[in-house]
């Protein structure tokens, strides 16, 4: 039996307006749909390697509310291990989306039940942590508890992979722990503290090394990725080209697919294309999870696109 992936992280609710532009502050905008999804950075990741065919469990908690039953339930039946799902008092995490006709969003996340995720119920699943092939980690959380899982995976060896989302700083005690670090363009520049990120890609991604992460994976949107450390050659791997209907969640479906075939044994490379492929294709899909694809849609896309 395979080791399994696992996503200390959090899971909400998506309430989605879906509005012709996205308003500004003090504005009201007429909407023109409104939709929930099941989301939460934690719970797209662990569904995104489920539906790819990884082994997955996660650690997180929902709340009391009539949704927490729902999103465990949701990630039960997408496949993920949620046996180390808890319940905690009041509501479950939620995120107001806002979406316009060009696939820009803008979101509130309120953590709920998973701000009650704390460092010391960590340590009642050390043995689930120790066996795990991967950490998948994101900043929906408590960062006390981020940087508990840092000290964990350092103990134990396990291989951890942080997307520092929503941007927030992070100590460099936790980057010295972090294999694969995932940041986009805001993150990138939160974690470095500076107002703007560069137009040099390299030179961000050597600082972001010089913070003690391993290898880093900066995302760039349609643009992709540029992949640089110590377990590969620094180079950019090319965006695939869609059409944009909902990017929400394109960033989780990169990190559950990455993760997916990095414990299959390929290649950074080869799994960041694989990653690319898998979060273009979510991004032609509106919602968070309902986007995420299967490994024989992925599969299939990048056939086609290898044929062009
Ligand atoms: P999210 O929207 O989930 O917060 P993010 O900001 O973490 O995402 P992005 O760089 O926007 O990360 O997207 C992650 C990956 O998704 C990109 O590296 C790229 O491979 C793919 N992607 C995102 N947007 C597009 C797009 N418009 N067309 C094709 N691929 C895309
Ligand atoms: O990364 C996308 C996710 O961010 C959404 O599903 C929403 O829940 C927010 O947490």
């Amino acid at each position: 039996m395979p080791k399994h992936i696992l996503v200390v992280g959090s899971i909400n609710l998506d309430l989605v307006a879906q509005a012709t532009r996205i308003p500004q502050a003090g504005e009201t905008v007429h909407g023109e749909t409104f939709q929930t999804f099941f989301g939460g950075k934690g719970a797209n990741q662990a569904v995104a390697a489920a539906r790819l065919g990884g082994r997955v469990a996660m650690i997180d908690k929902v709340g009391s509310d009539e949704f927490g039953a729902r999103l465990k339930q949701g990630l039960r039946k997408a496949g993920v291990r949620v046996a180390s799902v808890e319940k905690a008092p009041g509501h479950s995490g939620v995120a107001l989306i806002t979406t316009d006709k060009h696939a820009h969003n803008s979101i509130v996340v309120v953590p709920g039940a998973n701000g009650a995720l704390l460092p010391e119920d960590l340590d009642h699943h050390r043995a689930m942590i120790e066996s795990s092939a991967i950490l998948l980690a994101q900043l929906e959380i408590p960062l006390a508890t981020v940087e508990h899982l840092a000290v964990l995976a350092g103990r134990y060896q396990v291989p951890l992979m942080l997307d520092p989302a929503p941007a927030r700083a992070v100590g460099r005690k936790t980057m010295r722990a972090v294999t694969w670090l995932t940041p986009n363009e805001t993150e990138s520049t939160t974690l470095l503290r500076e107002t703007e990120m560069g137009d040099d890609i390299e030179s961000t991604a050597n600082r972001l090394l010089s913070m003690g992460c391993r290898n880093v994976i900066l995302k760039l949107g349609s643009r992709g990725v540029y992949l640089s450390g110590h377990d590969s050659q620094a180079r950019f791997i090319k965006g695939f080209q869609v059409k944009a209907h909902d990017t929400t969640a394109a960033g989780d479906a990169f990190n559950g697919a990455f993760a997916v075939v990095l414990t299959q044994g390929k290649s950074p490379a080869e799994c960041a294309r694989f990653a690319c492929a898998a979060a273009a294709l979510s991004v032609t899909r509106v919602g968070a999870q309902p986007s995420l694809p299967t490994r024989e849609e992925t599969e299939e896309f990048l056939r086609r696109a290898g044929r062009r």
